[in-house]
C-alpha cells in the first residue's frame, strides 16, 4: 500500500501546487510511482508547474463518475518517468466529492505516493480529503494571518481524520533575514501558532515563478534554493532522516 498526502492551507496562494509538483517530481526521481491529483475543482494548475498542460483530455471527475479508469486518466510526465497527473475538473457534485476518499485510497494502493493538491480554505473538496486520515502536509507562509489561517486547516483535519492523524506543517516562500530579524515568524513561532511538528521550509524563490511560467519542472533546472527544499521534504515523507534547512534554524 503506498502512501496518500494532502496538501493544504488556509489561506490561499500560499505555495501548495508549486510545492506537490516540485516534491511529487523529486519522488519519481527517486524511482517512486507517483501520482499528483489536482482537486482544485474549476481552478486546476498543477499541469502548469509539472509542465503538462494539454496533455490530457480526461480528469478527476471523470474518474469518480466512473466514465473513465484511473489508468486511463492519469497521464505520465513526458520527461520525468513515474510521475502521473490525474487533472481536476471544471465541477464536481457533491455526489461525485463523496467518492473521492475512497478514490484517493484506491489510488495510493497502486502507487508508491498519491499526492492531493487540494484548494484552499476549508470547503468540501478538503472536508473530504481530511476523512481519508492520510498525511497532511499543512502550508503556510511565514505570517500571522497565513499562520492562522493553517491553524484553522489543522484543527479541521484533526477533527475530521483519525486521532493521531500524521499532520506536517510547510513553511513556504520564507524569507531567512526576514525572520532572522524578528520581523516575521521564525520556525518555532510557526509551530506554536498552528500546533502540528514541522516538515520543512521552502525559501522565496523568484524561479519557482519563472519555471512555473515557462512550463519547465523546476527541479529539473535547478538544485538549490526552493528546489532544494522541495528535495529535502521527499526525502523526508519517503522515511529518510533529512535535517531541516539550517538557514531557518539560527
Ligand atoms: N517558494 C516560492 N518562491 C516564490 N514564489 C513562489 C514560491 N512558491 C510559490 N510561488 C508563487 O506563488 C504563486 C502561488 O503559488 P501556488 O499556485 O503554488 O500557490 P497555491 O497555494 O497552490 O495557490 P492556490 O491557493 O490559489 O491554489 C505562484 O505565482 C507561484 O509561482
Ligand atoms: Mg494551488
Amino acid at each position: 500500500m503506498g502512501k496518500a498526502v494532502f496538501v493544504a492551507s488556509g489561506k490561499g496562494g500560499v505555495g501548495k501546487t508549486s510545492l506537490v509538483a516540485g516534491v511529487a517530481a523529486c519522488l519519481a526521481s527517486m524511482r517512486f510511482r507517483v501520482l499528483c491529483v489536482d482537486s482544485d475543482v474549476g481552478l486546476r494548475n498543477l499541469d502548469i508547474p509539472l509542465g503538462m498542460t494539454d496533455v490530457t483530455a480526461l480528469d478527476l471527475g471523470d474518474v469518480l463518475r466512473r466514465d473513465a479508469a484511473l489508468r486511463d486518466a492519469a497521464v505520465e510526465h513526458p520527461d520525468i518517468p513515474g510521475l502521473f497527473l490525474l487533472a481536476a475538473p471544471p465541477m464536481l457534485s457533491a455526489e461525485e466529492t463523496a467518492v473521492l476518499p475512497a478514490l484517493i485510497t484506491y489510488a495510493a494502493g497502486r502507487f508508491d505516493f498519491c499526492i492531493v493538491d487540494c484548494p484552499a480554505g476549508l470547503g468540501e473538496t478538503v472536508r473530504a480529503a481530511a476523512k481519508v486520515g492520510a498525511m497532511g502536509m499543512i502550508v503556510a507562509t511565514p505570517d500571522r494571518t497565513s499562520l492562522r489561517d493553517a491553524e484553522a486547516a489543522a484543527r479541521l483535519f484533526e477533527s475530521l481524520g483519525p486521532k493521531n492523524q500524521d499532520l506536517r506543517l510547510i513553511l513556504s516562500r520564507a524569507r531567512p533575514s526576514l525572520m532572522a530579524r524578528g520581523d516575521a515568524p521564525n520556525a518555532d513561532d510557526a509551530i506554536d501558532a498552528v500546533g502540528i511538528p514541522l516538515l520543512g521550509v521552502v525559501p522565496e524563490d523568484e524561479r519557482v515563478i519563472s519555471s512555473s511560467n515557462r512550463g519547465e519542472p523546476l527541479v529539473l533546472m535547478r538544485t538549490d534554493g526552493a528546489a532544494a527544499a522541495y528535495l529535502r521534504i521527499a526525502r523526508r515523507i519517503a522515511g529518510e532522516r533529512v535535517a531541516l534547512a539550517p538557514e531557518f534554524l539560527k
